[in-house]
């Protein structure tokens, strides 16, 4: 970004102080400081050994002189503030334009992005829709940036869990097959089974007794829990779907069955897994690591999530040999995996970038979201409580909002808000969900964005634009402040999205979109678009067609569809 910049002020340094610098210009933030920004004077100081304001005031004379900068100024402690001429800084949008295509794949190792892993047996809990979106949304922007991308559920599908299913269907089913149940009815099987456990202790041994025999490949066993597993997911298919949620793989626990043994040789003899309580292994840390030792198999020699999350290590680490590894979970897990990755290195593997993706717990500001003891809170329960919340809103806006299909606007914007409730917020702190505020025309919110751009869309039909946006040389002497303001806002979507993937928070991505819509609608409100004069009518109705398709291919990359008229 400003290119020109950059090497003006590379040849000051040279010049001036015989320094070869690569000095880097932001987006202010606020227009009033300009249009480019740098701090370089601030951070070279000390090397050189001189004030920072007089080597931004030697900087600002330098670049007085450059092709399209309009005004310097050094402010503060020692910032250099550029205006640019409205050609050079329409031409900055080049930079825009490019961000919107998306890159070929490279051929490089994949990235592993590891999100949204339910449980087999149940429904899709409402927590649920965070990790899921959030890591399709981070997919996507990689995707999006050339990154060869291998999108996986790990689906948890193994563990002692189908041993009680098990017992709990021989004893309580109804006698029909498996595959006629319902997720909701396997779901009340596996509660009945805990609730009659407590009474019944023994229950429980018979439950692992059963997961044993499917672990040792008993065959009714099996089919039994080959059959628990369709139904499952072929209920993730309908709620993916209503998210735009795709997966490359969906290999879950139960695939690493086989691969686990070997590992716990392999841990033995480099004396890493240890005898823990009455026969149990485990690997323990260095003391000042603080980590607890981890339990890598019990007792009765089965196998755990922990032994089964080594081999799933170790397995990509050998078919992909990934260029990195993200594993989207709750904070809860931030510990056992914290265990995994130091139970990888003394076992002396060589893992690739590594992080576990952490967000915080959801919770819905209405206390009628929540749940009663024992009863999960459905995913599917609340897209529908949105879409129907969606639907009365669209109805109170009836003056305003114009649309021929109320159902799928109402699709779109209940599960669009609630989408954009999740990637609107901070992952690292709880995400709290308020359905006014997400159901709002005002704030930073789905309908928001959906409305802006029905409305970028709508100037477009009725100036019978083709919606291209190329600027010509043609451009006014001067801009407005709100045009300059819109222009910045479009300039800072390439660094948003760049900063989105290396921190792997897509809230920095709807960020910048909530921005650039606030610019558009003052620039909406304050000129004159369709009635300006010929110049000035066409630079407008770029800028608009630019605003419009960077809302699209932004939201999209967020997993939302826009409505071009509302
Ligand atoms: N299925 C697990 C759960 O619901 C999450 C899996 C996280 N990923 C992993 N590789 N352990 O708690």
């Amino acid at each position: 970004m400003f290119a020109r910049l950059s090497l003006a002020a590379n040849t000051t340094f040279a010049r001036a102080y015989g320094r070869e610098e690569s000095v880097s210009w932001r987006l202010p933030d606020s227009s009033e400081h300009g249009d480019a920004t740098t701090t370089i004077a601030l951070s070279a100081a000390k090397t050189i050994g001189k004030p920072p304001r007089e080597i931004a005031e030697t900087l600002a004379a330098d670049l007085r002189g450059v092709e399209g900068v309009m005004k310097v100024e050094v402010a503060g402690a020692g910032y250099v503030n550029v205006w640019l001429t409205s050609v050079a800084l329409v031409d900055e949008l080049d930079e825009t334009t490019k961000a919107l295509n998306k890159k070929p794949a490279s051929k490089d190792p994949p990235v592993i992005v590891e999100y949204s892993q339910p449980n087999i047996a149940k429904p899709l809990g409402a927590h649920h829709i965070v990790g899921t979106v959030l890591g399709q949304a981070l997919s996507n922007v990689y995707e999006h940036m050339g990154f060869p991308v291998l999108r996986w559920n790990y689906i948890g599908d193994w563990g002692t869990q189908f041993g009680k299913l098990a017992v709990a269907f021989e004893k309580w089913g109804s006698g029909k097959p498996v595959l006629q149940y319902t997720l909701d009815e396997l779901l009340d099987l596996y509660v009945k089974f805990n609730a009659e456990a407590e009474n019944d202790p023994s229950l429980d041994s018979e439950g692992r007794e059963a997961f044993r025999k499917l672990e040792q490949g008993d065959k009714e066993l099996r089919a039994f829990w080959q059959d628990v597993v369709s139904v499952t997911k072929s209920s993730l298919a309908d709620i993916y779907e209503r998210l735009h949620v795709k997966f490359d793989l969906d290999l879950g626990e139960s695939f690493y069955e086989d691969k686990m043994e070997s590992i716990l040789n392999e841990g033995k003899k480099k004396g890493v897994f240890v005898e823990g309580e009455e026969g149990s292994l485990i690997a323990q840390f260095a003391p000042e690591t603080n980590l607890p030792p981890y339990l890598v198999q019990k007792k009765d020699g089965a196998t755990l999530y922990s032994t089964r999350d080594l081999a799933q290590m170790r397995y990509r680490i050998d078919t992909y040999n990934p260029q990195e590894i993200l594993i989207l979970t709750d904070i809860a897990q931030k510990l056992h995996f914290e265990q995994l990755v130091a139970t990888c290195q003394l076992l002396g593997w060589t893992l690739p970038p590594f992080e576990n993706v952490l967000f915080g717990r959801m919770r819905f500001a209405d206390r009628s979201m929540s749940t009663r003891k024992g009863n999960i809170l459905k995913l599917e329960h609340v897209l529908d409580e949105a879409v129907s919340r969606a639907r009365e809103v669209i109805r109170t806006h009836r003056d305003t909002i114009d649309t021929r299909d109320e159902d799928a606007l109402a699709e779109m914007m209940g599960v669009g808000s609630l989408v954009y409730g999740v990637l609107s917020q901070n992952r690292k702190q709880d995400l709290v969900f308020d359905w006014d505020k997400m159901l709002s025309f005002e704030g930073n919110s789905a309908p928001y964005l959906m409305y802006t751009h029905a409305r970028a869309c709508s100037v477009l039909r009725k100036g019978e634009h083709k919606g291209d946006f190329t600027f010509g040389k043609n451009l006014p002497e001067s801009l407005s402040s709100a045009e300059r303001s819109l222009i910045q806002a479009l300039l800072a979507f390439p660094n948003a999205l760049e900063e989105s993937r290396k921190t792997a928070m897509p809230h920095i991505l709807a960020n910048a979109l909530f921005a650039l819509c606030q610019a558009f609608n003052h620039f909406y409100h304050t000129e004159a678009i369709l009635k300006a004069e010929a110049k000035l009518k066409e630079l407008r109705l770029a800028l608009t067609a630019l605003t419009a398709q960077v809302l699209r291919t932004g939201s999209s990359l967020l997993t939302l569809v826009l409505p071009d008229q509302m």
